[in-house]
């Protein structure tokens, strides 16, 4: 199955539109993928000489790494560009979708009115503050977006920008994170067949899809705290006739009973997380979990012990300068303590990375199977 699957929900660019946002993603691979890798000799031929010329010494932490670098002209060209890239992106995206919001609402009440699956949203749950304030990756309106009972644009949005940014780092397009994930546990547990299924901070649910298409038999829920993303998501299940059923509700406390689901899963989502939530949301879907249970949280392959100080502080910029207030929270996580603290017992945990089917990209993993 392709990764981005066409439905209509989907707003239909113009040739206008579909120029600009080729014209995008040429710029975000050129700077993300070209030139972001060449600030390390920006950092060695001039930062650094320039730091220590003005200090009295070298940099010898990351914030006087940082201070070096946003020091240098070179870097400013670079961040202005790669930020005003990804505005650039989101404005793409945004302008089909602002021009068909009314037909697109009415798609949404029109898949409301019978659907498959179900969708439960809940005024009672509160998003953290931080998801609340913060555009995360400057999508406008961030999550927490919601202007009315038919409101879809916060799902809208994330799908249109994520189909854009994923091309931009290099995903390939054959495999959806949730099937990359399934044949991970076909290798991991081939005796496993899961007949309930939790997909966690299921965002626009294109992760929850295919799960359900995978197994038709199993029972496929999703949960975020975003109602303008769970309209979307409710939508974009049934126009691709998949049966999910959706809630409003906080990955930290979910209201299902224990021992429900045979697979727990969560997609780019730790990233998007407090340290504190990414540790309760294992708790949780622990709890959940039946004997012999699977939870696999997965996320984007950002290991800040893997990279020196210098590189640290270049794939720390998305925090700074990108609406990610969580990126080194995540880049410095110790995913196996974390699941050894919710519950899994040491044999039966697998921390890593794991590659696309067409070797494009590694997504990172952090699986737990309960005994
Ligand atoms: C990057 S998106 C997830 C993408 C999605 N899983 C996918 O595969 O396309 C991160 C999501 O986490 C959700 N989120 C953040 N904190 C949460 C929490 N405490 N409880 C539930 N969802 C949360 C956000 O609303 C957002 O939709």
């Amino acid at each position: 199955m392709p990764r981005n699957l066409e439905h209509d929900m989907l707003a239909t660019p113009t040739p206008g539109d579909e120029a600009r946002q080729r014209f995008i993603l040429a710029m975000k691979n050129h700077l993300g993928g070209q030139l972001r890798p060449q600030l390390r000799k920006v950092y060695d031929a001039q930062a650094k000489p320039g730091y220590t010329v003005r200090a009295g010494h070298e940099p010898d932490d990351t914030a006087s790494i940082a201070e070096a670098l946003y020091d240098n002209n070179i870097y400013q060209a670079w961040s202005s560009l790669y930020r005003a890239a990804q505005e650039r992106m989101w404005s793409s995206v945004k302008a089909p979708l602002d021009r068909e919001r009314s037909a697109l609402e009415q798609n949404y009440a029109g898949y409301a009115k019978a659907p498959k699956g179900s969708l439960e949203l809940s005024d009672e749950v509160e998003a953290p503050e931080a998801i609340k304030k913060v555009d995360i990756h400057l999508q406008p309106g961030g999550y927490t977006l919601d202007e009315g009972p038919r409101d879809i644009m916060a799902g809208a949005l994330y799908e249109a920008g994520g189909r854009l940014y994923s091309q931009g780092v290099g995903v390939g397009t054959i495999e959806s994170k949730a099937e990359c994930v399934m044949r991970f546990v076909k290798e991991w547990a081939p005796d496993f067949h899961p007949t309930r299924i939790l997909d966690m901070a299921c965002s626009a649910g294109s992760s929850s899809v295919p799960y359900a298409l995978a197994f038709p038999d199993a029972e496929v829920h999703g949960i975020d705290i975003g109602a303008g993303l769970l309209r979307y998501a409710h939508a974009r299940a049934e126009a691709l006739g998949a049966k999910v059923h959706f809630h409003q509700a906080s990955v930290e406390k979910t209201g299902f009973e224990d021992q429900s689901f045979d697979l727990v899963v969560s997609h780019n989502a730790m990233h998007e997380m407090s340290v504190e939530t990414q540790q309760r949301m294992m708790t949780e879907a622990y709890r959940l979990l039946k004997p012999g249970g699977i939870c696999i949280h997965q996320d984007v392959p950002l290991r800040f012990e893997k990279l020196d100080p210098v590189m640290q502080v270049i794939h720390g910029w998305d925090q700074n300068f990108n609406g990610e207030p969580f990126w080194s929270a995540y880049g410095t996580n110790d995913c196996q303590a974390m699941l050894k603290h919710a519950g899994f017992s040491e044999e039966n945990i697998f921390v890593g990375p794991f590659e696309q089917i067409d070797q494009s990209f590694s997504w990172f993993l952090a699986a737990g199977r309960k005994e």
